[in-house]
């Protein structure tokens, strides 16, 4: 049978570097995780307490397709406890993760053949998801100086219709503050483009709280998820606040790409939301752990990093070390028992010099991992490289 030319989208390589990393696992090694994207831990304790009540208690089938209202409401609710913004609980639309809330934010916003511009690097994903629905990706390729993230500048003039944006982002970690946040609202907006924005770590942040879009403006797309903070990734829950003119438009979509998001995942996740205590302990975790990758990296030879403000990812220039991360990534993986993501993923263009190290797993696999790493670019002669 043929195929669509949409469906010609590229393998996403961290899942291939997961695979590579089960099968050493099969045949009797222990590998240490900095390739994946998401929590060690699972979901917190009153979730699945809240989840295993409604089990015994109510048959769970279809909900409304925006969602439970009580987690709409509940969503609504943390945006005054976090952000101070005071948004209208109709303006929130629950979604089978953040990833179903990209299918539903493309559709709703774009026509075939329109151009949406992505930093690069990003999270693959975007480039994938809009090349399928017959859309443009455009990479917007960002500089050291704005710590990888975009600026005005890096599309002024590309005639784009949408923009997309993550702060904090993956794999950097970086964000964008109140002002760069704000010109590129104003830019991509005097473009006539959409302006989408990836909130997905926010409550992951370790100097300063990530800024919303929705602090600026009401005319923009915001989609998070219950993956990230929330430690949640397999149940599929996530959230989008559109501009109340869009929720019709969204709704129709959504009865019909997705009828609702799983159920028992939105029972699971409105119970998450009151399990701080939690889930900061899940964050004290991770900033024990970027404290030791922002001093273990650089010892064991990593030195071109910058420190990431939120999530949980240390993005590396070892373009001294190599130029074929894909090579060198699964070199460490074979030596040193460690894996980590090869930057192609996330620029297809300066990727092939660059790894991403995750930090979410437990505080003594970081160790284990980094003094891993450091004995292997000792034995490689590696370990002196200079940034
Ligand atoms: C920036 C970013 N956005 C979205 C996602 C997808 O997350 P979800 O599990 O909510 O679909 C990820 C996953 O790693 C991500 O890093």
């Amino acid at each position: 049978m043929r195929n669509s030319t949409r469906s010609g989208v590229d393998p996403f390589i961290v899942m291939d570097v997961m695979e590579a990393a089960r099968k050493a696992e099969e045949a009797g090694r222990t590998i240490i995780h900095m390739e994946v994207g998401q929590p060690g831990t699972g979901a917190p304790t009153g979730a699945t307490a809240a989840l295993t009540q409604a089990m015994q208690h109510e048959p769970l089938g279809y909900t409304v397709a925006l969602g439970m209202p009580a987690l709409r409401q509940r969503i609504a609710r943390m945006y005054g406890e976090w952000y101070d913004v005071d948004l209208n609980p109709d303006r929130v639309v629950v979604t089978p993760g953040s990833s179903g809330g990209f299918l539903l934010a493309f559709t709703a916003l774009f026509d075939s053949g329109d151009r949406v511009g992505i930093g690069a690097p990003g999270y693959p994903s975007y480039r994938q998801i809009l090349k399928a629905l017959g859309l443009v990706p455009v990479d917007l390729p960002t500089a050291q100086e704005n710590r990888l993230q975009p600026v005005p500048a890096d599309f002024a003039g590309l005639d784009l219709q949408g923009l997309m944006v993550a702060s904090p982002a993956n794999p950097t970690g970086t964000m964008l503050d109140r002002t760069a946040m704000g010109a590129l609202i104003e830019a991509a907006q005097g473009q006539g483009a959409s302006f989408i924005s990836d909130e997905i770590y926010h409550g992951l942040e370790y100097e300063a709280k990530a800024v919303t879009a929705l602090e600026l403006t009401d005319e923009c797309y915001v989609i998070n998820s219950f993956s990230k903070y929330f430690s949640m990734t397999g149940w599929r829950v996530g959230w989008m606040v559109v501009p109340e003119d869009q929720v019709r438009v969204v709704e129709r979509i959504a009865q019909n790409m997705f009828i609702c998001a799983p159920h028992a995942s939105q029972v699971a996740a409105l119970a998450a939301m009151d399990c701080d205590e939690e889930l900061q302990a899940n964050l004290d975790v991770y900033r024990r752990n970027r404290a030791l990758m922002l001093e273990g990296l650089p010892k064991a030879g990593f030195t071109n990093i910058a420190p990431p403000d939120g999530a949980f990812y240390v993005y590396a220039d070892v373009s001294e070390l190599t130029n074929d991360s894909q090579a060198f990534a699964a070199e460490i993986l074979d030596k040193a028992g460690v894996a980590v993501t090869p930057g192609l993923d996330f620029d297809p263009q300066r990727g092939h010099t660059t790894l991403r190290f995750s930090y979410a797993r437990s505080s003594d696999d970081i160790a284990e991992g980094l003094s891993r790493l450091a004995r292997f670019m000792t034995e490689r002669g590696l370990s002196k490289a200079k940034a």
